[in-house]
C-alpha cells in the first residue's frame, strides 16, 4: 500500500516531472546546423512527453479537492484569476499561428500539439474554479468570454528562433505569475485554488524548461545570431494578449498592486533569470542591452558558477521549481521562482 499522503505525491509529480533532464551539452556534429536543430528537437519533444505522461499529467476531475471549495478567495484574487483565464483563452491563436511558424520541425511542431493540451486546461480550470467558488455565475464568465471574441492575437515575432526566445521569456512570467498568486490563495486558505495554481504553474514551468533548451541549443550552434534574436525579443518583449483584454489597464493594476505581477516583478524574477540562466559570456551579455553594471555583476557570478564546476563543486543541473518547498533536496537548484 502507497503510504504517501497526497502532498508527498503532488511534491514527486511536480518535481522529478523536470529533474531528471539535466542540461547536458549539444553534441555538435558536422550536420548543417538545421538538421542538428531539428535533431534536437524532436529528442527533446520525445523525453518532455515521455516524462509528461508518465509523472506530470493531472485531472481537472480528480487532481483537485473540489469537495473542499470555498469562497475565502478575495474579489482582487478572483479579478486576477479571470483576467489569467482570459489571457489563456487566447489558445486557439497561440496554437494555430506558433505551429504554423514551426510547421517544418517535427519536434517543435508536436511540441506545440502537446502545449495546446496542456494549456487547453488552464483556462477550463480557472474558470471551473471561479464558478463553483461561487465568485462568478455560469452567464458572467460567458459574458466576459463573449467579450474577448472579438480580438484576435499576433504572432510577436517572425522567425521561429526569435519566437522560441519569446516563449521562453513568456512561460517563465506566467510560471511566476501563477506561483505568485497560488501564495496567495494559500495565504487567504483557499486549498482548491492553491492546488489548481500548483498544477498550473507545474505545466507553466515544464514549458519554460522546454524552450530555455531549445534556446540554448540555438545558442551552441549559432551564438551570435541567437544573442542578436534575445536582445531584439527582450526589447520588443510584452506579455500576450494584454493588448486584447478589456480594461486591460485596470486589471493589470489589480495584478501589480497584488504583487503578483508587474514590471519590478519582470525585471527581477524573469529578465534576469533568464539571462543568467542563459550563461552568456562577457560580449554576448554587452550584446543583450543590459548596462555595464548588470553585465559585470551577471559575468562575475558565471564565472564562479563555472569555477565551481570546475572544482566539482558544482552538479550541472539547473532545475526550475514551482516554489522551493518543491524542489528535490538532492539537486543543486538554481531557483528562478521564489
Ligand atoms: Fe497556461
Ligand atoms: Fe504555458
Amino acid at each position: 500500500m502507497d503510504t504517501k499522503t497526497e502532498d508527498q505525491v503532488i511534491q514527486t509529480q511536480l518535481t522529478q516531472g523536470r529533474s531528471d533532464w539535466p542540461d547536458e551539452p549539444l553534441k555538435i556534429t558536422t550536420a548543417s546546423i538545421d538538421a542538428q536543430i531539428e535533431d534536437f528537437f524532436y529528442e527533446a519533444y520525445l523525453r518532455y512527453f515521455k516524462t509528461a505522461e508518465s509523472r506530470r499529467r493531472w485531472s481537472i476531475d480528480h487532481d483537485i479537492p473540489w469537495a473542499e471549495i470555498t469562497d475565502t478567495a478575495s474579489e482582487t484574487t478572483a479579478i486576477i484569476v479571470e483576467s489569467f483565464s482570459a489571457v489563456e483563452m487566447f489558445l486557439p491563436d497561440y496554437t494555430h499561428k506558433i505551429t504554423d511558424l514551426v510547421r517544418k520541425s517535427r519536434g517543435r511542431a508536436l511540441f506545440q500539439a502537446n502545449w495546446g493540451y496542456e494549456e487547453s486546461k488552464h483556462s477550463m480550470v480557472l474558470d471551473m474554479w471561479l464558478e463553483r467558488s461561487g465568485k462568478r455565475t455560469e452567464d458572467q464568465i460567458a459574458e466576459f468570454e463573449r467579450s474577448l471574441l472579438g480580438a484576435e492575437w499576433k504572432l510577436p515575432f517572425e522567425s521561429p528562433r526569435q519566437m522560441i526566445c519569446y516563449t521562453m521569456i513568456q512561460e517563465l512570467a506566467t510560471g511566476v505569475n501563477y506561483t505568485n498568486l497560488r501564495e496567495r490563495a494559500e495565504s487567504e486558505g483557499d486549498v482548491c485554488l492553491a492546488r489548481v495554481l500548483r498544477w498550473v504553474a507545474a505545466d507553466e514551468s515544464a514549458h519554460y524548461n522546454f524552450f530555455r533548451k531549445g534556446v540554448k541549443a540555438f545558442m551552441e550552434l549559432d551564438p551570435e545570431g541567437t544573442v542578436k534574436d534575445i536582445k531584439w525579443v527582450f526589447d520588443h518583449f510584452t506579455m500576450p494578449a494584454h493588448a486584447l483584454i478589456p480594461e486591460w489597464d485596470e486589471r493589470g493594476q489589480v495584478i501589480e498592486e497584488a504583487g503578483v505581477y508587474g514590471p519590478k516583478v519582470y525585471l527581477g524574477k524573469v529578465r534576469r533569470p533568464v539571462i543568467e540562466d542563459l550563461a552568456l559570456t562577457r560580449e554576448q551579455l554587452r550584446g543583450t542591452g543590459l548596462t555595464d553594471a548588470e553585465v559585470q555583476e551577471i559575468a562575475d557570478k558565471e564565472d564562479e558558477r563555472q569555477e565551481a564546476l570546475r572544482l566539482g563543486q558544482y552538479k550541472r543541473f539547473t532545475t526550475i521549481a514551482t516554489s522551493p518547498r518543491y524542489q528535490h533536496p538532492q539537486r543543486t537548484v538554481i531557483s528562478t521562482i521564489p
